[in-house]
């Protein structure tokens, strides 16, 4: 049974007094493994306290009494609220971390103790916990400001440390990390990049390039050291476990070591700028890859000037995040907690459109047809899957309102990419195609899209 004591305490509280009391109450709850000590802030230096979330082999938690203020506890006391600011806190602190009370308030001379048990396993004290979640939302992709500052060894040697205890499919860790600091070597990487990037600029309409030639996509040459990160599709041999039915898997475990590298280079201060302006065969050749290893990414690691508080495609303006809201559905494809279309008629426009990028879509148009012109979008409703091709967005409507409601969710998503002008052109009129162009009129009108033709 996982068990939290809660602790109230005077100042010098003796080790001996609290062992005392807290033996008599667990053993009044029957048993069982401490796993946490809470008390009130401030009471955490407490060396008597300490030594017994010591000797308990549990974490010494703390709580502020407003937090424990507000927790609803059977013996509440005013005379503990004088003197702490909260009517409880013993009791307070074991209903705060979500346990069932088992051992009401039990008192010492200098000290009080209650019992409860924990359910499930407890996470992370709140202070650590915001640490976790801190760290996943300050990591950033950077490109720019990177100082002369070589990476210490240790350092480095943790962050591969973490990337390397990512899960993976059966536990293949398809991974491999390949250290580049060779400036030759970096300068042929960074050559295939360049022309990655004239050819993406080359294919972009007029007003998307002009905004795409600010920016900055690779920090190749910046960086004292670069990461090809690997994937072996065959690590584990015939029978890894989990793979068998999607083999994706195997390159999933090597994207998540990446990511826990890039939380990891995060808490070290490093900057990690992701560059995938490759084609992958091209950079292998370059690094003399053996034929079966594949290239997953390409990362420039060093320390930074500082990280930026949001992602520099945000800052820039490029594009935006999209809401939590629109990303998650319940039980069904597309039940969320609004409709699309309500949150359309609801929203004023207050945008998420960060540019003016013109759009063009062609509905249930030939892609032959019309993809020679750069700023087209041909949008196919059927239910046939067409050819792979990023000017072509299959939107297979099932019913009149799932075309609507994908109208709008097209319209949203453009608008975080950038389009503030959109054209709409209907090849082949048809019931769905109709709902589709009232989603997307809803929808733009919603993210802010200054410009809609029908
Ligand atoms: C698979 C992948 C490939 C990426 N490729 C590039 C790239 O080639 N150049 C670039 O500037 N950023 C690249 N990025 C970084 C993204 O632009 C960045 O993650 C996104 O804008 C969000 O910003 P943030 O990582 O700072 O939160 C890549 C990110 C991922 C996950």
């Amino acid at each position: 049974m996982n068990l939290v004591v809660g602790i109230g305490l005077r100042s010098g509280t003796s080790y001996r007094e609290l062992r005392d009391l807290v033996d008599a109450a667990l053993a009044a709850a029957g048993g069982g493994d401490v796993r946490t000590v809470v008390t009130v802030d401030g009471k955490e230096t407490e060396p008597g306290l300490q030594r017994l979330a010591a000797s308990l082999n549990a974490v010494l938690q703390t709580a502020s009494a407003d937090e424990l203020a507000r927790q609803s506890v059977p013996t509440p006391s005013q005379q503990v609220a004088r003197l702490r600011g909260t009517p409880s806190v013993a009791e307070a602190a074991v209903v705060l971390t979500g346990a069932e009370l088992l051992v009401t308030k039990r008192r010492s001379i200098n000290a009080t103790a209650a019992v409860g048990r924990l359910h499930a396993a407890p996470g992370y004290p709140p202070t650590e916990r915001e640490v976790v979640h801190r760290v996943l939302a300050e990591r950033r992709d950077v490109r720019r400001g990177f100082v002369d500052k070589p990476i210490a060894d240790e350092v480095l040697m943790r962050v591969l440390e973490s990337a390397h205890r990512a899960p993976s499919v059966g536990l293949s860790q398809p991974w491999d990390f390949l250290l580049i600091r060779d400036l030759a070597t970096r300068r042929k990487v960074h050559d295939l990049a360049t022309a990655q990037r004239d050819a993406f600029a080359a294919s972009l309409p007029p007003d998307r390039r002009q905004a795409f030639d600010g920016l900055k996509i690779e920090a190749i040459l910046d960086t004292p050291l670069n990461i090809a990160v690997t994937c072996d599709p065959g690590r584990g041999g015939r029978h890894v476990l989990g793979r068998h039915a999607d083999p994706r898997t195997t390159w999933f475990s090597a994207a998540i070591a990446i990511q826990n590298l890039w939380l990891a280079a995060r808490a070290e201060g490093l900057g990690v700028g992701w560059v995938s302006f490759f084609e992958p065969g091209e950079v292998a050749a370059v690094l003399n890859l053996p034929a079966h290893i594949e290239l997953v990414g390409y990362l420039c690691v060093g320390h930074v000037e500082q990280f930026a508080p949001a992602p520099e495609l945000v800052r820039s303006g490029w594009a935006a995040r999209r809401p939590l809201a629109w990303a998650v559905h319940h039980e069904e494809w597309g039940r969320r907690s609004s409709s699309p279309e309500d949150d359309a008629a609801q929203a004023s426009g207050e945008a998420v459109a960060v540019g003016m990028q013109r759009v063009r879509l062609v509905i249930d148009g030939d892609p032959e047809e019309h993809l020679g012109e750069p700023d087209v979008l041909v949008v196919l409703l059927g239910p046939d899957r067409p050819l792979a091709d990023f000017g072509v967005l299959w939107r297979p409507a099932r019913t009149p309102v799932e075309a609507v409601e994908l109208g709008v969710e097209v319209a949203r998503d453009l608008a975080l990419q950038g389009v503030g002008q959109l054209a709409v052109q209907v090849v082949e009129e048809s019931e769905r195609a109709d709902a589709f162009v009232r989603g997307l009129r809803a929808g733009a009108r919603a993210c802010g899209v200054k410009d809609f033709q029908a």
